[in-house]
């Protein structure tokens, strides 16, 4: 067995077998008359894959068909060209068997030498990354998500930037990137406005003193309300009613009170100091609960210095002119709308803010990409921001890849967009607090295994079980669908939940304790596993393919691939469990189960941890 336990010693199977298939397809196009462009090459290589049904193997490559029929050739031919020039790829005969001849009409599968598994699960076990390759080219990568504008209560629609955004950038971390987070904070925006009429007219001094968030909340609420005038609103809430009547023209002084915070005026510009800690101990609050960080917090009112001389750039390159007052960058033709980036007021805008973000990052952190992690009703805001940013033409730009991570509206249980009975959204920490005692009577009521907790350890277990639910409901959608938020659902003990994944962590771990297995030791000792049952064969397969599926969240930053794989590799584990002794197992079958639950344990954990959700001891 092999005794070298650094990272050239950690295997992706997939990578590797792509490789070989890389070889063997350039040397077809070289010499076995089927013309392959180099730019082909990486879609062709994705068609190297897990096969559907193991019984056929272990990967699939199904680029024979198409290749034969742009050669005018016959598949199976062609698949038969590929398998001769694919065992003579460097490497291929020490990690993979030989394929034999095509299936069907020209799939050549492949299955990993039982040496070769055996050896990696070893090398994995003892291995602080799980056998998980790092990334040959580290990207620096911007990561811009949940970015609520703060003086609004944080509600269920910042649950999927936050959550989302944090799960891609510790998976990208842990790939081996270098990564940047920044919240992009809205903290400059119309919203402080209100609060700041609200402050000059109704506000309730006592009341700040006490509590000052629940202060700048009420006064947020109330004066929106004022400022939107809809009737309706004011006939339902009386004090809004009566201040209304008392200001008919509040709305248009609430854009008064912004704009004067905008030109520094220095009376609103104290009490902006004065509100943002307020505010940001209120995000922080619910960033803590949610176990939730980033390098930076560089909101829009950082980037206020730079925006004047953003769009006089703009103007001076030919890019941005005026329109009626106001100047906008024309994009399409000239009957359509232009990206406005600065109002007939003066005022600057979203977009001026995010170009002027754009150019700033370019400049000090010299990103590769930049992932927006934002609602996808922007889709069309990022869409002409990219492309102004790239016609703008600043420094960096023409090699950074800019990219909007769209996800869907969070629904109700109705089909409609998540409100509380009263018509309002939902608040995010009440949701939070109800999800955390929805999991204390889940996990309540079940007796077995409780035995010695304490009531601060069920309450720890409540606040994981719950908190992991919420974001595991979460992470688990296609991002890009809407999704259904239920409390029902997500606190299941069975299916793809978060509850049933950490129950499937605390029982593969459970063994060690039930059978006093030292893992340490266990560890060091392991030089391989033994997959001469084709369950444990499997599991030990499903264990190296982490960095596959790791990878493949990367690809179209899509945490759900690995939510998926999770489960599968929980299914496949309880498969295993079901049908081969461990603790009674004896000699090399204990020691190598044994081992394959200890790997087990740890890619479920380190999974789950890279979705940012936690894991208990005992459930
Ligand atoms: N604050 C914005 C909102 O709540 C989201 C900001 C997203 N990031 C950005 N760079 N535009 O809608």
């Amino acid at each position: 067995m092999m005794a070298d336990d650094g990272p050239s010693a950690r295997v992706n199977f997939r990578s590797a077998l792509r490789a070989a298939f890389r070889a063997a397809l350039e040397s077809l196009a070289a010499d076995g008359g089927v013309a392959i462009a180099a730019h082909e090459m990486p879609g062709l290589l994705e068609q190297v894959r897990e096969t559907a049904d193991a019984k056929f193997g272990d990967y699939s490559g199904t680029m024979a068909m198409a290749l034969a029929k742009r050669a005018g050739k016959k598949p199976r031919d062609v698949a038969v060209e590929i398998i001769r020039r694919l065992e003579a790829a460097p490497g291929y005969g020490t990690l993979f068997q030989p394929p034999g001849d095509p299936v069907g009409p020209g799939f050549i599968n492949v299955r990993v030498q039982d040496s070769a598994l055996a050896a990696a699960v070893g090398r994995a076990v003892a291995d602080e990354r799980l056998g998980v390759a790092l990334v040959v080219k580290p990207r620096t990568v911007v990561v811009d998500f949940s970015s609520p504008n703060v003086a609004k209560p944080m509600h269920v629609g910042h649950i999927r930037s936050t959550v989302i955004g944090d799960a891609i950038a510790r998976i990208l971390r842990f790939r081996g990137h270098h990564v940047i987070t920044d919240n992009h904070l809205g903290d400059w925006g119309t919203q402080f406005g209100m609060i700041l009429w609200g402050w000059k007219h109704c506000r309730d001094d006592a009341a700040f003193a006490a509590d000052p968030t629940a202060e700048l909340g009420r006064l947020y609420r109330l004066v929106r309300k004022v400022a939107d005038a809809k009737p309706e609103e004011l006939a339902a809430d009386p004090a809004a009613g009566a201040l209304a009547a008392q200001h008919p023209a509040a709305g248009s002084e609430v854009l008064a009170e912004t704009a004067k915070l905008h030109e520094g005026d220095p009376e609103n510009r104290a009490l902006w100091e004065r509100f943002m800690p307020v505010c940001r101990g209120e995000i922080d609050r619910i960033y803590r609960r949610l176990h939730v960080t980033f390098d930076h917090t560089l909101g829009e009112s950082f980037f206020q210095p730079l925006l004047a001389a953003t769009v006089d750039d703009l103007v001076a390159k030919g890019l941005a002119r005026e329109s009626r007052g106001a100047i906008g960058i024309f994009l399409g033709g000239e009957d359509d709308p232009p990206l406005l980036i600065r109002k007939a007021d003066g005022a600057f805008l979203y977009a001026t803010t995010d170009l002027a973000t754009i150019q700033w990052r370019l400049e000090h952190w010299k990103p590769d990409r930049m992932l927006y992690v934002v609602d996808h009703r922007q889709s069309q805001h990022f869409e002409q921001v990219f492309e102004a940013a790239r016609r703008w033409g600043v420094d960096g730009v023409a090699d950074v890849d800019l990219v909007h991570v769209a996800f869907g509206t969070v629904l109700g249980e109705d089909g409609k967009p998540f409100k509380t009975r009263a018509g309002d959204t939902v608040g995010l920490e009440a949701l939070l607090d109800e999800g955390v005692d929805r999991a204390a009577a889940v996990v309540g009521t079940d007796d077995e295994g409780r035995a010695g907790m304490t009531a601060e350890d069920r309450r720890h277990v409540a606040e994981t079980v719950g908190i992991g639910a919420i974001k595991y409901a979460d992470l688990s959608q296609n991002r890009t669908t809407d999704y259904v938020f239920s409390f029902d659902k997500m606190l299941q003990l069975t299916g793809n939940t978060a509850a049933y994944m950490q129950y499937a962590v605390a029982r593969v771990e459970g063994i060690f304790t039930k059978g006093a297995v030292d893992r340490g030791q266990l560890r060091r000792d392991c030089r391989g596993v033994l997959v001469s049952d084709p369950k444990e064969r499997a599991l030990a397969l499903e264990l190296l393919r982490f960095g596959e599926a790791l990878e493949d969240v990367e690809a179209d930053s899509r945490p759900n691939v690995l939510t998926a794989w999770l489960y599968d590799l929980a299914g496949c584990y309880s498969t295993f469990y079901d049908a081969l002794p461990v603790l009674k197992a004896e000699g090399a079958d204990r020691d190598s189960r044994l081992a394959v639950c200890d790997l087990t344990g740890r890619v479920l954990r380190r999974g789950l941890e890279l979705l940012g959700i936690g894991t208990v001891e005992k459930m």
